[in-house]
């Protein structure tokens, strides 16, 4: 494929674009429990849209030429210190996501240890079981060493003993959540926090899924420990606001107790002939159209009309929870602080669940089984699922009937050898042929992912993942 020799027509550009998506997920409506976070609010939606649209061409990589990226940088950045409990001297920054805000988190920890610590040569990162993979992608990168520890099984938060039980010499970061991804739970940060204050350690809150909507459920009186910035030895937080605050994808924000502690994030170079850099993210050229968005959108839902939006969300996520634990073979995971729901079948095979209910509309992602956690079913509840609530329970029982009995086709000879793998000696025309002989057809993936989920799930881990990358590595192949 190359690039067309006489341009397209705007008409045509857009009926191509339109083809593509008929076969996406919907990203409105209540239908998708995952990937995409819908407030409801349809003005909302256009007035995110049109600040992005207004400020698409500008760069917020020169604060000098663009003045008014930078101001709704800071403002972003002071509502969010604001709503997580900073004081004087909290700062921050606003990046593309999750996965940046917790990368820099973990880089800024490693150049602070650096600096203060010299003596640590192979600084290690404690990480809760259930820490987002960001953590783990961070020390990939960054060439630490992730240090997992057990988390409670029945419910799934971290164990601030197993926490401090794991800190050594070497040990620079301890990292929890505010809630975990996988079970939307809240971690006891104040008692690992008395562990990082005890041991001079920086602690992380990752608030990227939970933050937001955390402090809104505290105000409808729901139960809430202490994560936040009032939390004594809380070094740095995480908060995207691309989830629950409804801003368009790509807004993020990580913030630091000080200034002193942010400085070890920002990155300068002057060692060439061009103009002097000075990067405060990953990202050199920054658009400014996600910043202006989600200043936009924070301003335009404001704190009642989130607090509203949160009514709605622990209220689904309350009937959904009551509705699945009355479907016959089904058991909620845990109880979530928020409004993120696991649930596992003893019985059934949940990766056929999720292909039957897709059958029907439903976007649910799949959770492989993973230490003290069964495969699962994984819901992200927003404010527009309330109405979708009965329909929702009504097919997943119907579902679950009519994936029971169903599993896994792979031969069992194949699987067995699979599992057998040392992940460190596959090279990758074994997984290609691993692939290939698992019958995978990449074209029907949209349609049918139980196959490849449960093949996934009776593997290690580690060889889940050298398969991953071998499927990733097929599946990004250019157009012809
Ligand atoms: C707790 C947590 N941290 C980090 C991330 C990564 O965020 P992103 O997907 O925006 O990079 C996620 C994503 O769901 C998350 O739930």
């Amino acid at each position: 494929m190359r690039i067309p020799e006489n341009g397209l027509s705007g008409e045509q550009v857009f009926e191509r674009l339109r083809d593509l998506r008929r076969k996406d997920a919907e990203t409105r409506g209540g239908r998708a429990w995952g990937l995409v976070y819908d407030s409801g609010l349809e003005e909302a939606r256009e007035v995110a849209e049109r600040a992005y649209v207004e400020f698409l061409g500008l760069n917020a990589l020169d604060p000098t030429a663009f003045p008014s990226v930078l101001r709704l940088e800071n403002e972003v950045v002071a509502m969010a210190i604001a709503h997580l409990g900073g004081g004087a001297g909290v700062v921050g920054n606003f990046t593309s996501g999750g996965t940046e805000s917790c990368f820099l988190a973990v880089k800024t920890a490693r150049d602070h240890a650096r600096a203060t610590r010299p003596e640590v040569a192979r600084p290690e990162v404690i990480l809760p079981i259930t820490a987002h993979p960001a953590f783990h992608k961070a020390c990939h990168y960054l060439g630490l060493t992730a240090v997992p520890t057990a988390v409670d099984p029945e419910t799934f938060k971290a164990d601030a003993g197993a926490v401090a039980r794991a800190v050594s010499p070497s040990t620079i970061m301890i990292v929890g959540s505010a809630v975990s991804y996988a079970h939307g739970v809240l971690d006891p940060i104040a008692e690992m926090a008395a562990v990082a204050r005890e041991r001079g350690l920086w602690l992380h809150v990752d608030g990227c899924i939970g933050g937001f909507l955390l402090p809104y459920y505290r105000r409808l009186g729901r139960a809430v420990g202490d994560f936040d910035f009032t939390v004594e030895g809380v070094s740095s937080m995480s908060m995207d606001l691309h989830k629950y605050a409804y801003a368009p994808k790509g807004a993020s924000v990580v913030l630091y107790r000080s200034k002193a502690l942010r400085k070890y994030q920002l990155y300068a170079c002057a060692s060439w002939p061009g103009y002097p850099i000075l990067n405060t993210t990953v990202q050199s050229t920054k658009p400014g159209g996600p910043i202006a968005a989600a200043w936009a959108t924070l301003n335009f839902i404001g704190d009642e009309g989130y607090l509203r939006l949160a009514r709605l969300t622990l209220e689904a996520t309350e009937r959904l929870i009551a509705g699945i634990s009355g479907i016959p073979r089904l058991r909620v995971l845990g109880r979530t602080d928020t409004s993120l729901i696991a649930f596992a079948s003893e019985d059934v095979n949940v990766f056929y669940i999720a292909d039957e209910m897709k059958r029907r509309g439903w976007l649910i992602p799949p959770q492989p089984s993973f230490g003290p956690s069964p495969a699962s079913l994984h819901l992200i509840v927003t404010a527009s699922s309330l109405p979708q609530v009965d329909a929702f329970l009504a097919d997943l029982r119907t579902c679950v009937e009519a994936a029971a009995g169903r599993g896994l086709r792979i031969d069992p000879a194949l699987r067995d050898t699979l599992a057998a793998l040392d992940p460190s000696s596959l090279t990758d025309e074994m997984l290609s042929r691993v692939v290939g002989a698992a019958g995978v057809e990449w074209d029907a993936l949209e349609d049918s992912m139980a196959d490849v989920n449960s093949i996934l799930d009776s593997l290690p881990p580690q060889v889940r993942e050298a398969l991953l990358i071998a499927g990733g590595n097929e599946l990004f192949t250019p157009a012809k």
